[in-house]
């Protein structure tokens, strides 16, 4: 599957349904990696079987860890303190910078020594932002030019660090998080505002207790991890495009089981309501294993949207959402500012001049200008062929749209989706979108 068309919904036709989203992807990654570090079996329900989560799933697979999965349930069998192998190949991370990012933290405090790399966007990434306080934990870490993968980590024993950051990054917390474990001593992380604290949430249930103090989080080092059963919810990064598609599409009532609504994480759900978005959140029980991250049932239907602002100190906790809020904004009343989406530029594109192209070429007003995005809503779009770059928070952005688009809106590189959601395209033809 390459390119995928999709038509605008004519009258009488609307989404109808339940999804089921796949499982949280920030949260997959880290069962998996929490997992292999505490000895003996972690079981994990609803691991996202995306190809990001894959990209963790193969780099631990070579460092010896052995991960089996049947049905809904994946079972890390996890090699305990600093037990990692040596590796005998390269890592690849794939295009998930999720999993480059963690295992870097991982490798570094591990006896072992590993590179790191990943296809070409990854490869445009940077990865200083990790690699530096890392290595004043100890590690010995080697880059390409630019600090670009791929990254040679040589792990050591480290000593924990109390670390700074100028930006809000789940990766780069968690990261140090992920060493601070396996170190001597505390390891903290400052952050300027609060990013997704999935890492922070997680450790608790392997036994490893976090002290939180406002924007800081630490963790003491060489403590004794143990085994976890856990649940993971649905992604509200994936529910997203379905709470945008339904509020687009006149007559349509859809609703998503059991999806994660942490509070680091809902600011999308936040926005769309201020916008005027038909959306029911009721609380969702995912039973014994569900551990601390909260979910939600949720049900969305057609409603006319109007434009919001959204600050700066929100977009860490929508930054994976902004794609699909700015085509929300393309067809709300009045004109929308994204403000502060500089960190745009370093996801699987360069995402923010990518949005808005690509939103400007199915005919909506969107100007990017510094870190903001200015869009000012249209009353439609017009279909057209686009690329995503290769980006699939741009592909399913795309193909939401066209659902709302005049005409036909083709999506040249859609396969990419499978990024984060492999079954979107069952899902959007489930819903009666295809
Ligand atoms: C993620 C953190 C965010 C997010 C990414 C997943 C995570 O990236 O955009 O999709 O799982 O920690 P940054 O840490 O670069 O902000």
């Amino acid at each position: 599957m390459s390119k995928v068309t999709v038509k605008k919904l004519s009258a009488g036709k609307s989404l109808q349904g339940e999804v089921k989203v796949p499982g949280d992807k920030s949260i997959s990654h880290r069962a998996l990696i929490l997992g292999a570090m505490a000895p003996g079996p972690t079981r994990i329900e609803g691991l996202s079987m995306s190809d990001a989560v894959g990209s963790t799933w193969t780099c631990l697979r070579e460092l010896g860890v052995n991960i089996v999965s049947r049905a809904e349930v994946t079972t890390v069998s996890g090699r305990g303190w600093r037990g990692l192998a040596q590796p005998h190949k390269t890592l690849d991370a794939g295009g998930s910078a999720t999993s480059m990012r963690l295992v870097m933290g991982l490798l570094a405090s591990n006896p072992v020594a590993g590179t790191l790399a990943g296809n070409e966007s990854l490869s445009k990434r940077p990865m200083g932002r990790v690699a530096e306080p890392l290595r004043r934990m100890g590690a010995i870490i080697d880059m390409a030019p630019g600090d670009l993968p791929p990254v040679e980590v040589r792990g050591a024993a480290l000593n924990g660090i109390d670390h700074l950051s100028a930006v809000a990054s789940a990766q780069l917390k968690s990261s140090l998080l992920i060493a601070g474990v396996q170190s001597m001593g505390v390891t903290s992380v400052t952050e300027p505002c609060l990013s997704r604290d999935h890492t922070e949430r997680m450790l608790p249930l392997f036994g490893i207790p976090v002290e939180r103090e406002g924007l800081k989080v630490s963790v003491q080092g060489g403590l004794r991890m143990s085994p976890a059963r856990l649940v993971v919810p649905g992604d509200l990064s994936s529910a997203a495009f379905w709470l945008v598609a339904a509020s687009l599409v006149p007559g349509s009532k859809v609703r998503l089981a059991g999806v994660g609504v942490n509070p680091t994480r809902s600011g999308a759900l936040e926005v769309l309501q201020r916008m005027g978005a038909d959306v029911r959140v009721e609380p969702a029980d995912l039973g014994e294993d569900a551990g601390t991250e909260p979910a939600a049932r949720l049900e969305v239907g057609h409603a006319k949207l109007s434009a919001a602002d959204v600050a700066p100190e929100e977009v860490p906790r929508l930054i994976d959402e902004i794609p699909i809020l700015a085509l929300a904004a393309s067809l709300a009343d009045g004109i929308s500012l994204f403000r502060g989406l500089g960190e745009l530029r370093h996801k699987e594109s360069n995402r923010l001049e990518g949005l808005a192209g690509l939103l400007r070429s199915l005919g909506a007003k969107a100007e990017a200008s510094g870190d903001d995005l200015a869009i000012e809503g249209v009353p439609s779009l017009k279909g057209a062929s686009v690329s995503a770059s290769g980006d699939h928070r741009l592909a399913m952005t795309a193909l939401v749209a066209g659902l709302a688009a005049e005409g036909e809106t083709a999506v040249d590189d859609a396969s990419c989706v499978d990024a984060s959601y492999p079954g979107f395209l069952k899902d959007l033809s489930r819903l009666g979108g295809l």
